[in-house]
Parts: C-alpha cells; sequence; structure tokens
C-alpha cells in the first residue's frame, strides 16, 4: 500500500546520526527506551489515528487541512530531539536564528522592508490577536473592524483585550464592502480596520488597494488577515482585483499568515509581522526569571508567548530550504495548482443543471448550492449530498452563507437569510488531478439524492 509518504524516515534517522555527531564530545548519557512499550503504545496511537477523516488524501477536499510536507515533518521531529524553546536564545539558539531567517523571507515575500519587526506564533489566531493588541496600545479604547465574513475569532480577541468591535457589510462576492466602510469610518473612533486576504468560507480577498486610502483618510490603521491566502501571494493566475490586493499587502500596518494552513507545516506556525518595528516597545517586559544571557534580540522580547516550539521554527526553515518563496517557483507552482483545481471544479459547477455557484472562487475554495425549488429544499439536498458523498469516500465540507451571495431569482422567496452549501478547500496541489474522480463522486452522490426524492 502505498498511501503514506515513508521516504523520510530513512532521511530522519541520517539526519538524527549527523545532529548526535555534534555532541559526540560529551560522556554517553543515552537512556535506554522501553521498546515493548514503546512499541504497544504507538500501535494504540496508530489504532486510535485510524478514527479520523483522510486529510492526506486528494478525495479529502473538505475543511482547510492537509499534512505538513515531508520535509517539514522530518525536520520537526529532528528538532524534538533537541526540544528547543523559541522564547529566548538560552533555551533555542539554532532555532530562534532559523526563526528569524525563516520570517525574513515570509516579510521579503509581501515585499516588507528591512525594518520590520515579526515572529511565529502558535496560530493565526494568535498572531491576529498580536495584531489587535499592537493596535489597543496604539489607540486604547478605539474600535476595530472586520467584515461579517472575517474569522470569527476577531471579535473574541476584541473582547479579549477590552477593544469594541464591530462588523462592516460584504459584497455580492463575500468583500468588505467599501461605501458601508467609509460611512462607519467617516462616525469616527476606529483604531483598525482589518481586511481579510482569503475568507475562510469562500476565499474572498477584501479590496485592500481601495481600503488602505480610506482607513489612512479616517486615521485608522490596516492589519492584513491572510491567516490562509497570504502564500497566493506567490501565485500566478490570481484574478487582476486579486493580484491587486496582494501587491498592496506591503503597505499594510500588519499582515498575519499561516505556515501551518498553506506554507505546508504541522499545525502550531502562524506568523505575524508588523511594518513598523518601533511597535516592538510595546513588548517590553523585565521578568526576573527569564534567562536572557546572550545581548542579541530574543524571540520573547518580541513576542506575547512565552515559551514557543523551536521545532516548528526549524520545520519552515527547512521547508522554505526545499521550496523557497519565490514566484515561478515550486511552491509557487504547487499554489497555481490548486487554484487552477478551484477554477475546474467551478467551471464543471457552472456546467451542471443540479448545481448552482454564487460566484467564481478568488483563490482556492469553491462554494456551492444543491439546485431546489427554495432555500430550505436546497439546504437540505447539500446536506444529504455532503453524507452520500462521504460514503463515495468524497469529503466535502458545508458552510452557512447569505443567502444574497446568490443572484436574486435563484430561490423562490424564503424567509430564511442563510443557505446551507458545499464548500471544498482545494488546497493540496493533487487535487488538480483529482477533479474528474471529485466531481464523478459529487455527481453520483448528487443524483443519489435527487432519486431518493422523487421516489
Ligand atoms: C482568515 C483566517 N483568520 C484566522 C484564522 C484562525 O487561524 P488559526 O486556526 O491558525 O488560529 C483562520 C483559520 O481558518 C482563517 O481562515
Amino acid at each position: 500500500m502505498s498511501l503514506l509518504e515513508r521516504g523520510s524516515l530513512a532521511a530522519l534517522s541520517a539526519a538524527l546520526d549527523r545532529l548526535e555527531a555534534g555532541f559526540a564530545h560529551l560522556p554517553e548519557a543515552a537512556r535506554a527506551g522501553d521498546v515493548v512499550t514503546l512499541q504497544r503504545v504507538l500501535g494504540d496511537v496508530a489504532e486510535r489515528m485510524r478514527d479520523n477523516y483522510p486529510y492526506f488524501h486528494p478525495l479529502y477536499a473538505g475543511q482547510m487541512l492537509k499534512p505538513p510536507h515531508p520535509v517539514a515533518r522530518a525536520a520537526y521531529a529532528l528538532a524534538t530531539w533537541i526540544n528547543p524553546n523559541n522564547h529566548a536564545r538560552d533555551g533555542g539558539r539554532a532555532s530562534s536564528e532559523m526563526e528569524i531567517e525563516a520570517v525574513r523571507e515570509i516579510a521579503a515575500m509581501f515585499g516588507f522592508g528591512r525594518d520590520f519587526l515579526g515572529h511565529l506564533t502558535s496560530s493565526g489566531t494568535f498572531a491576529n490577536l498580536e495584531a489587535l493588541w499592537v493596535a489597543g496600545q496604539l489607540a486604547p479604547g478605539k474600535s476595530i473592524l472586520a467584515s461579517e465574513q472575517a474569522h470569527y475569532t476577531h471579535s473574541r480577541i476584541s473582547a479579549v483585550l477590552q477593544l469594541p468591535f464591530e462588523t462592516v457589510a460584504v459584497d455580492g462576492r463575500g468583500r468588505m464592502d467599501l461605501t458601508a466602510l467609509e460611512e462607519r469610518l467617516r462616525r469616527g473612533d476606529i483604531a483598525t480596520v482589518v481586511v481579510t486576504i482569503g475568507t475562510t468560507a469562500c476565499g474572498a480577498v477584501d479590496p485592500l488597494p481601495e481600503i488602505l486610502p480610506l482607513a489612512r483618510r479616517y486615521g485608522a490603521r490596516v492589519h492584513v488577515d491572510s491567516a490562509y491566502g497570504g502564500y497566493f501571494m506567490l501565485a500566478d493566475g490570481l484574478d487582476a482585483d486579486v493580484r491587486a490586493a496582494y501587491d498592496a499587502i506591503a503597505e499594510a500596518d500588519s499582515v498575519v499568515v499561516d505556515p501551518h494552513k498553506h506554507g505546508l507545516q504541522p499545525y502550531g506556525c502562524g506568523c505575524i509581522l508588523f511594518r513598523d518595528a518601533a511597535v516592538g516597545r510595546f513588548y517590553k517586559h523585565d521578568s526576573p526569571y527569564t534567562y536572557f544571557t546572550s545581548d542579541q534580540l530574543h524571540l520573547g522580547e518580541i513576542s506575547l508567548e512565552c515559551s514557543r516550539a523551536g521545532a516548528a521554527a526549524v520545520a519552515l526553515w527547512a521547508t522554505q530550504r526545499a521550496l523557497p518563496l519565490v514566484r515561478g517557483g515550486e511552491f509557487a507552482e504547487q499554489l497555481g495548482q490548486c487554484r487552477s483545481a478551484a477554477k475546474e471544479l467551478h467551471a464543471r459547477i457552472c456546467g451542471s443543471d443540479m448545481f448552482v455557484a454564487p460566484f467564481a472562487p478568488q483563490l482556492d475554495i469553491v462554494v456551492w448550492a444543491a439546485r431546489g425549488a427554495n432555500v430550505a429544499e436546497s439546504s437540505r439536498r447539500a446536506r444529504q449530498i455532503f453524507d452520500e458523498a462521504a460514503t463515495r469516500n468524497l469529503h466535502l465540507a458545508l458552510v452557512e452563507l447569505p443567502v444574497p451571495f446568490f443572484p436574486a431569482g435563484t430561490f423562490a422567496d424564503s424567509p430564511e437569510r442563510h443557505i446551507t452549501c458545499l464548500r471544498s478547500v482545494l488546497m493540496k496541489a493533487e487535487h488538480l488531478g483529482w477533479i474528474n474522480s471529485i466531481w464523478l463522486r459529487l455527481l453520483d452522490a448528487s443524483k443519489e439524492v435527487k432519486d431518493g426524492q422523487n421516489k
């Protein structure tokens, strides 16, 4: 069987020999492991882990989930033999340096100058929290604005930070509505506009080039949440308005991207960047028990979290060695394949009388509804197709979307404001080669649902 990648195991063993050789000057100290227990418990783990959707397989085309790149997985595992802590250089000398290098490459990808401040975090949520915390430090008590389609955590983070939070309406493609934004900015008291470059539900890209001058005119900061979408910075084949949004990121005050989403990393890897390094002053602390013995910058001096996995930085550094963050490179090409897969699936949906798509994908997330007489029937069908597809090993996702995303007249007038739709995040490059198989299973599942209703 060849479902799970194993080539990295031999490379990991060889790298472990090299790592150990670096400590050969020390007296012997290896602890004998209890191999029998190890084997038994690992066997139990394997059994338990079988209770999962197959996130690694191209027929898993549901949520934003996939395993890391083999290089990342092996590098992460290798680093855990040392288990560095990137809070301070003393806890992770090499891995702190690797984090600084890797983050510098991410900043360069976005076009940030050398004077930025940035570091890895445990997640996109924590990275966004740092951005909004800085916003609150700069303008205490002022509001945070994000679109109705922004990630739900922005409202929760604002509550944690005790900052007022408001949403702005979206247009028919799920992007922040500029008229609604200006109306709210004009009333004043806005500290920061959160611009989502790649919304979680639909992959919609807020119109950053138009938002930036508006926010500046009313004295608000601009924070870009591209936790999911950020790496499409490198992709070719984006629509012109989407490309323009990416090209404007360098002018934002802060940006978040999640290496543990499209960056091929294991969970535990978000990234926050601030364009102006001067915000570092807010992080200053003088804890008496932190072991800042080196006079170089410690990542713990510029991040809200204390302990952080050095292994996450090692994995990211290694991945960026294998797949540099450059336009036209292999990694960029893979993102292009994800995007092509999304366009291909959308084209098939548009050509079928079973489905209706509200709009074309802006990145690699496709959303569509099952045709039905009204919203309730369409929603019911979507849920049934979701279940039927799973019995054919095709794993999709469901999403609640505003009914006005669909052209007027798509559904008979109904009281519902939201409709249950099917959703697919085609975030594995392999998805492109599997679109036909995905499509045939989707059609088969949909026919089954329709036939069942006709009986
Ligand atoms: C746009 C966006 N922002 C923030 C987050 C939260 O990131 P995390 O799950 O890494 O905390 C997500 C997660 O899907 C997201 O899509």
